[in-house]
């Protein structure tokens, strides 16, 4: 059984290729019968439950992503926080930092929101799902600074840094997930990441529906199916055999996410 841990199947790109009903089932002929459903803001996190509640093999996160806080109004994060009490809601995600772009929301208010649901994800026993982009330094110094909120552990999804800033994640007890990029051509960094860090903190994700993996690049939307594509690779620079591997990352997924059945 193989597993996308982090995806986002609420958007209206999936009607051109059948609806998320056929991605599901695509997902399932290919093998990966577990999904987590990511949600970015109140409205798509609800959506993600609403998927939960409707197919079998859909588990979500609830969160507010920092790119997307423009949006954020009082009384989102209570509306969060029902969320999260549902029984497939898995993680408080995505969250964290992300300084890509310049019009990209201040600083302080995605710091100021990220703490405040990390505080959710303890009092809930949640483990969280982390984004970060562009903003290592503070990622890091702000959870060593909280790591006594991430009682229930954490993943950075879509590991995107070096090797070196890994060692300071693992220490803090996360696990990883990677998708589609660390499988082209030119990802030296996070492939070596991926080769240093533990394979009992490693999980599969596709980010879908973006980032297609090898030998899909380039192909709109990315679906769940295409994470067999991602741990073939993540097999090959673990040297291990993809049976190994997809075992391994659906034990990781079972102790990180508890919810996970
Ligand atoms: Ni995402």
């Amino acid at each position: 059984m193989y597993i996308d841990v982090h995806c986002h199947l609420t958007g209206d790109e999936y009607a051109e290729v059948g609806g998320v009903g056929a991605v599901i089932t695509r997902a399932q002929a290919a093998g990966v019968s577990r999904i987590i459903c990511s949600g970015f803001d109140l409205n798509s996190s609800k959506q993600a439950a609403a998927l939960a509640d409707e197919y079998e093999s859909v588990y979500f996160c609830a969160g507010f992503h920092p790119s997307e806080l423009d949006k954020y109004k009082d009384g989102d994060l209570d509306g969060l926080r029902k969320l999260c009490l549902h029984e497939k809601c898995v993680a408080v995600g995505e969250i964290g930092l992300d300084y890509h772009y310049e019009n990209n929301p201040p600083k302080e208010t995605q710091k100021t929101l990220f703490v405040q649901q990390l505080q959710i994800a303890h009092e809930l026993q949640l483990p969280v799902v982390l984004h970060s982009r562009d903003a290592a330094q503070d990622t890091i110094e702000l959870l060593e600074t909280h790591a006594h909120l991430l009682t229930s552990g954490g993943l950075m999804h879509c590991y995107s840094y070096s090797p070196e800033m890994a060692d300071r994640f693992l220490k803090l007890g996360l696990c990883f997930s990677f998708g589609g990029t660390s499988t082209f051509k030119n990802a030296k960094k996070v492939q070596e990441s991926v080769r240093q860090i533990p394979a009992t903190r490693i999980l599969s994700e596709t980010d879908c529906p973006y980032l297609s993996p090898e030998p899909f690049r380039g192909c709109f939307p990315n679906e769940p199916a295409r994470v067999v594509a991602v741990v073939k690779k993540l097999a090959e620079l673990k040297t291990a055999t993809e049976e190994e591997l997809k075992t391994q990352i659906l034990e990781n997924a079972k102790a990180l996410f508890s919810k996970l059945h």
